[in-house]
């Protein structure tokens, strides 16, 4: 077997894999995207999809990188199981665009978060006449200052996964994510106790699925494949660093139940404040943004509160960027041989030129727009409501169909045991059939609703 980097521990990849699947997508697109759908029945068949589509495809992509222990494209090409069929390679290709671009953004996105940890730091969150917004709307039109941030961001990321997988990548999951996850608890008690929350709860779990329009639901599906880092690679890589010895089904269960949770704590944190506050809870990818900073303002020790969430966002934001260049440094290594220093670097530099079309669009791309949605928006939706998906579907059918069955078997955990031998049954069932012909009907519902 070729030499390849591993985790050192279970904990190492739990804390790794958790953290690419916690990040921006979990505490600031999530909520966003209910509060737009409308809450409730939103929230409800995001779960559905997580359990039925992502849960299953999340053990594919964990166990393509795990047996063939190559990146997305080079898992495609692995020559033992299929000769060279070339043309499956090109959904790997696809991952690997919607990488770029999405690193591009996210890096952004990171970058405002930067911002808001200096303001935090500078105490702006706590001045007695500070608007909420103020913050938020002045930095989206400052295209310059964006970039600024975003390369303090770049620079930051590149430089651990440069470090390597265990050095860099496993050691900075496992000091960051517990942090994280002590500070979501003391916010979700003290959300808890806003007036606003009974009204927050029952927005976020009573189902109106009169609210429910088609576009909410292929949002749904973008969504649940987006916050388990699903169609770009990223867990393909990191499943290729486990140690054969480590069985799929748990890993995946943990990491797909625990986002899931954060997410909803999330929405538990944000809309108690959006309804206290008198936000507007469709406002959009500034949603969070507005909203946080308005908490601080009221509560004792605010300004450290402030901080502290500011700070746990950005270790979120700063584990998923890890995972997304993980992705893509294991394509540059495997596929093109850079060594790692090397893959590190272009992949920066190429994520530095896309970050700019994300830093200008509040400001010389302002004009770009579709309806309502302006640049970076639109982005987001091309990427993670149409190429997820396809991607998704293509690594599922492969999985399904060229990998052989006992080696599949083999990664559930006691070929002896009824109850395993069931559960592989029932996934391979569902990879086989329920999801690839559920993504081809939502690919489809889409297509209507975009062309019609
Ligand atoms: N899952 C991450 C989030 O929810 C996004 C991500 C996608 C991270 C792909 C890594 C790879 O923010």
């Amino acid at each position: 077997m070729r030499q390849r980097a591993a985790f050192q521990s279970r904990f190492g990849f739990y804390m790794a894999a958790i953290g690419s699947a916690v990040g921006l997508g979990t505490l600031w697109r999530f909520p966003y995207v209910t509060g737009v759908n409308g809450g409730g029945a939103f929230v409800l068949l995001y779960i559905f999809f997580v359990a039925a589509i992502g849960l299953p495809a999340l053990i594919c992509e964990l166990m393509l990188g795990k047996l063939t222990r190559f990146n997305i494209v080079g898992a495609f090409k692995y020559k033992p199981w299929v000769g060279t069929e070339k043309k499956w390679s090109w959904f790997g290709l696809l991952g690997i665009i919607a990488s770029f671009v999405v690193l591009s953004y996210y890096t952004v996105v990171s970058g405002w978060v930067i911002h808001f940890v200096i303001q935090g730091i500078m105490g702006r969150f706590t001045e007695p006449n500070s608007q909420p917004g103020n913050i938020i709307d002045q930095l989206t039109v400052r295209g310059y200052l964006q970039v600024l941030l975003a390369s303090v961001h770049l620079i930051i990321t590149t430089s651990i996964v440069a470090r390597g997988v265990q050095n860099g990548i496993e050691k900075t999951s496992r000091i960051f994510m517990p942090i994280l996850f002590v500070i979501m608890i003391f916010l979700l008690v003290h959300s808890l106790f806003l007036p606003g929350a009974p009204e927050a709860l029952r927005f976020l779990f009573y189902p109106d699925f009169a609210k429910l329009t088609g576009s909410a639901v292929i949002e749904a599906l973008g969504h649940a494949l987006f916050t388990l880092s699903l169609g770009f690679g990223a867990m393909i890589a990191y499943g290729s660093y486990l140690r054969a010895e480590v069985k799929l089904p748990s890993e995946a269960v943990l990491v797909a139940g625990i986002d899931t949770v954060l997410a909803l704590c999330t929405g538990v944190i944000i809309f108690p404040i959006v309804f206290t506050a008198g936000v507007d809870s469709g406002t959009g990818p500034a949603l969070l943004f507005k909203t946080m900073p308005v908490i601080f303002g009221t509560l004792p020790l605010g300004y450290w509160v402030g901080l502290a969430f500011f700070v746990c966002l950005y270790f979120a934001a700063l584990s998923s960027s890890i995972a997304l260049f993980e992705g893509l440094v294991a394509y540059l290594m495997d596929q093109r041989n850079l060594k790692r220093p090397q893959a590190a670097g272009v992949v920066s530099g190429v994520s530095f030129i896309l970050a700019l079309i994300s830093a200008f669009s509040g400001s010389s791309f302002k004009n770009i727009r579709i309806g309502e949605r302006g640049l970076l928006e639109i982005i987001d939706q091309v990427i993670i409501n149409w190429m997820l998906p396809v991607v998704t579907l293509g690594i599922i059918l492969f999985v399904a169909t060229k990998v052989p069955e006992d080696v599949k078997k083999k990664e559930f955990v006691d070929e002896t045991s009824l109850v395993t031998v069931r559960l592989y049954l029932t996934w391979l069932s569902a990879v086989k059939y329920l999801v690839p012909v559920l993504l081809v009907i939502l690919f489809l519902v889409q297509v209507i609703i975009a062309f019609l």
